[in-house]
């Protein structure tokens, strides 16, 4: 029999994210802070809303770009947060979560060998997406000493004349980098210098901490060369919904609608509906998990500064990223040994590229009680190999 398998999908590596936890779902007492994923139930005001429209019989495809409701709530957040302003009828797609929207824009804008920067550590779907879309990706190795963010000497040694599209991650998954005003203006700049795209992932938005979020599309010049990616999976603490969103110019959107419209027809119909709710009434949700992510930051940067580990402090989304490189072990032995001695499960930097090397991705997406726990052994662990 010929092999039946495609050469593109065998060479990409499954996610180092979740070879952990599998172990972790089998070992009695193991505590993980491993997913990037709400520990908060969505709120109920939501749910009662996909409940209701079940009730009511919506039961149907929307239109393949979204019903138009949310669309045109999404773009009424968008100017409320950005002052942004997109038309829900050709700059709007709603999606299977972000994660959907980062495929198909990356289809609807790459041809074979165009390269698209890709900053690193970073979340694990870019590069596959990429590869998958025919694209090249060409790595940008963040800094700690840089604090995670994108300068723009990294960026400016990257493009070469086949750069086609710059990914943009923050606030970032797993470092928790944020990029401020000024630091996107440089980028800007280069961009536009440059002639290239951005996709700019913007999941995480709602989730800094005592700094706003910016987006580059506020930016001039910017709007018309940006895809902004969204959802609803972070903020409203709805990942079992699947439900995302792009918005950009018409010309791409109107390429990925296409694509989305093949490929998947159209996001959950139950889903929507709560959604239009979040975004109608969810800001008193949204906040009231921010501040508890934010005081379980806290507690964490300082327990690793007790704990003698760097920690560089991060200003968005719900990790820290803490550097092991005094014990003198690898991120992934760092992970293997304390999984085993200490039933904890965290996830090497390395899951989010090789520059990854030498850091840890702790997720605080989880309950105090869970982390004060996790602090504790873990700070047995570091201790008992400080010593050695
Ligand atoms: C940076 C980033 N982008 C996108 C996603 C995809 O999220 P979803 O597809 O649930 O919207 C995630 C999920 O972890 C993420 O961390």
């Amino acid at each position: 029999m010929r092999n039946p398998l495609s050469k593109l999908v065998v060479d990409i590596q499954p996610s180092g994210i979740r070879k952990f936890f599998d172990i972790v779902s089998e070992m009695k007492d193991a505590i993980s802070l491993g997913v990037g994923e709400p520990d908060f139930d969505t709120p109920w005001h939501i749910r009662e809303e996909g409940i209701y429209s079940l009730e009511k019989g919506r039961t149907f495809y929307t239109s393949n770009a979204g019903l138009k409701e949310l669309k045109v709530e999404i773009c009424n957040y968008l100017y409320r947060k950005h002052q942004l302003q997109y038309n829900p009828n050709n700059e709007t797609i709603v999606t299977i979560g972000g994660s959907e929207a980062i495929d198909i824009s990356l289809r609807a804008m790459l041809d074979p060998g165009d390269e698209v920067l890709i900053p690193q550590p970073s979340y694990v779907s870019y590069l596959p997406c990429v590869r998958l879309a025919g694209g090249k990706p060409v790595i940008i190795e963040l800094k700690v000493e840089n604090q995670f963010k994108l300068t723009k000497e990294d960026l400016l040694n990257a493009i070469t004349d086949k750069t086609k599209v710059l990914i943009l991650p923050f606030p970032n998954n797993p470092t928790g980098a944020i990029m401020e005003y000024d630091e996107l203006v440089e980028i800007a700049k280069i961009v536009e210098e440059k002639d290239i795209f951005v996709l700019s992932d913007e999941i995480y938005s709602e989730l800094t901490y005592g700094r706003k979020h910016v987006s580059i599309a506020e930016l001039p010049g910017m709007k018309e060369r940006t895809i902004l990616i969204n959802g609803f999976s972070k903020s409203y603490a709805m990942t079992g919904w699947r439900l995302g969103y792009a918005v950009g110019p018409s010309n791409i959107i109107e390429q990925m609608v296409k694509i989305h419209q093949f490929a998947i027809m159209c996001a959950p119909t139950t889903s929507q509906y709560a959604a239009v709710e979040a975004l109608r009434n969810g800001d008193p949700d949204v906040e009231m998990m921010r501040e508890a992510y934010d005081q379980r930051r806290k507690y964490l940067i300082h327990a690793f500064k007790e704990m003698g580990l760097e920690c560089f402090e991060p200003f968005g989304a719900f990790y820290v990223f803490p550097s092991i490189k005094s014990l003198g072990m690898s991120s992934d032995e760092f992970a293997t040994r304390l999984l085993k001695e200490e039933k904890v499960a965290v996830v090497p930097g390395t899951a989010f590229g090789d520059c990854g090397e030498g850091f840890l991705r702790i997720s605080y997406a989880y309950s105090i009680e869970n982390l004060k726990i996790a602090i504790e052994r873990m700070g047995r662990f570091v201790s008992k190999y400080k010593e050695i």
